[in-house]
């Protein structure tokens, strides 16, 4: 047994915090979280891992990113989503045919997700087999653990980027079969979005999806643009939510990564084929898509996690996503008069973290009878305060300028990976 000695700051669910100052966590020898203690017992028959006067919180989830956008993070800013694409993105995936150039850039990637305290992702890959996989092992190397998926993209890509219907069926089923020897990273259907995707091919990866047991990620209802496009190519189907469901991928733990234009009725409907939402603050305000109504989808019991979305946003340290994710409440708070409040800095940590564990089955912030997944965050090179800060307070400071830095150790499915 172990035990990890601290101030235990986390959120079991939205809009709660618990602080336990001089707490501490207890760890079987496989590192499955056993109890949380209120007070750490002055003798203990466990080997002590004494965090001093660190802060112990649970780790980050980031539930949408591009890993092969990592290199164009800070680019392409001033264009809209469809333009962005067809402009940066498409060209910057078609780079990961080359595994050398793609090794180099994963490896980085994985590194700075791990040390900056993410330790679970829902990723997408590009649409090439050999570049997923050296992705997936990188992940793996570093501690990162999660979903990742060969993105599947048979039209409107332009000639850069292509690959045909029998190509994305074919290198899926190559890629699923080499996924088997991955222990922490797990594959997850991806159809890009439904513009990038022919009926035939959607359909195949619907029925696959049945037949394995898979998950699916995507994009949903992100630019008013986008949502224009998919009415034209599904005239059948009255909102952007039923091109997935007519399909088979539309259902319980499906990711929709932004739903910044998901009126009620498309709310409603993930809500109840159990849909969760990855909300992208930063991307949002990047490419101008809009300011998704996050106060009413937690109010309407919606699922909703939070993605970094690499390279539409532009910051990779999830608690950056969190404090950007605060603020743009806040401009959606201002615009509806108050109407919609605005998130608190307990509830958007509650999405960043809890929220995300919680899609991987993990409940309740720290999850007991799981594997550990924790940060420790040493605040003493912040600015000295002018008076003794509550535990609270400290934890809304590490929130708003933790960086590397001042993360000090990280364990990721019960393995301390980092310090
Ligand atoms: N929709 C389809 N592809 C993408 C992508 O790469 N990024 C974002 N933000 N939206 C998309
Ligand atoms: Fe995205």
């Amino acid at each position: 047994m172990k035990l990890i000695k601290g101030n235990v700051v986390y959120s079991p669910r939205c809009g709660e915090l618990v602080t336990l100052p001089h707490g501490a966590l207890a760890l079987s020898d496989d590192g499955v979280l056993t109890e949380i203690l209120p007070a750490a017992p002055e003798k203990a028959d466990a080997e002590v891992i004494d965090c001093g006067d660190a802060l112990i919180l649970p780790s980050f989830v980031d539930m949408h990113l591009h890993a092969p956008q990592y290199p164009m993070v800070g680019l392409g800013m001033d264009l809209p989503l469809i333009d962005w694409l067809n402009t940066y993105t498409f060209k910057n995936e078609a780079r990961f045919a080359d595994l050398d150039f793609a090794r180099r850039t994963y490896r980085r990637l994985a590194d700075d997700l791990i040390t900056g305290g993410t330790t679970r992702v829902c990723m997408f890959s590009s649409l090439h087999t050999d570049a997923t996989l050296v992705l997936m092992e990188e992940l793996e190397r570093a501690g990162v653990t999660g979903y990742v998926g060969k993105v599947n993209m048979d039209r409107n890509s332009g000639d850069v980027l292509h690959e045909t219907t029998e190509e994305s069926k074919r290198e899926t089923l190559r890629w699923l079969d080499a996924c088997g020897d991955f222990r922490y990273v797990k594959p997850i259907l991806t159809p890009r979005f439904t513009p990038s995707c022919t009926d035939e091919l959607m359909a195949w990866l619907g029925r696959l999806a049945e037949e394995r047991g898979l998950y699916v990620q995507s994009h949903l209802s992100e630019n008013l643009g986008e949502i224009a496009w998919v009415r034209e190519l599904h005239p059948d189907c009255p909102q952007y939510w039923e091109t997935y469901a007519k399909y088979g991928l539309w259902k319980d733990h499906t990711v929709m990564a932004h739903c910044v234009h998901s009126d009620e009725r498309e709310r409603e409907a993930m809500l109840r084929h159990g849909v969760t939402v990855a909300h992208c603050a930063d991307s949002n305000i990047n490419i101008c898509s809009g300011v998704a109504p996050v106060r009413l989808m937690l109010d309407e019991g919606l699922s909703v996690t939070l993605g970094s979305d690499i390279a539409g946003g532009a910051m990779l340290a999830m608690n950056r996503v969190v404090t950007t994710t605060i603020r743009v409440s806040k401009l959606r708070a201002m615009k509806t008069d108050g109407k919609d409040g605005f998130l608190t800095v307990d509830e958007a940590f509650c999405l960043g973290t809890t929220a995300g564990h919680r899609w991987f089955g993990a409940d309740g912030g720290f999850a007991v009878g799981k594997p550990l997944h924790a940060i420790v965050v040493d605040d003493g090179g912040f600015a000295e305060p002018v008076r003794e800060l509550t535990l609270r307070e400290r934890f809304e400071r590490c929130v708003y300028l933790m960086d590397k830095s001042a993360i000090r150790a990280v364990w990721s499915e019960g393995r301390r990976v980092v310090g």
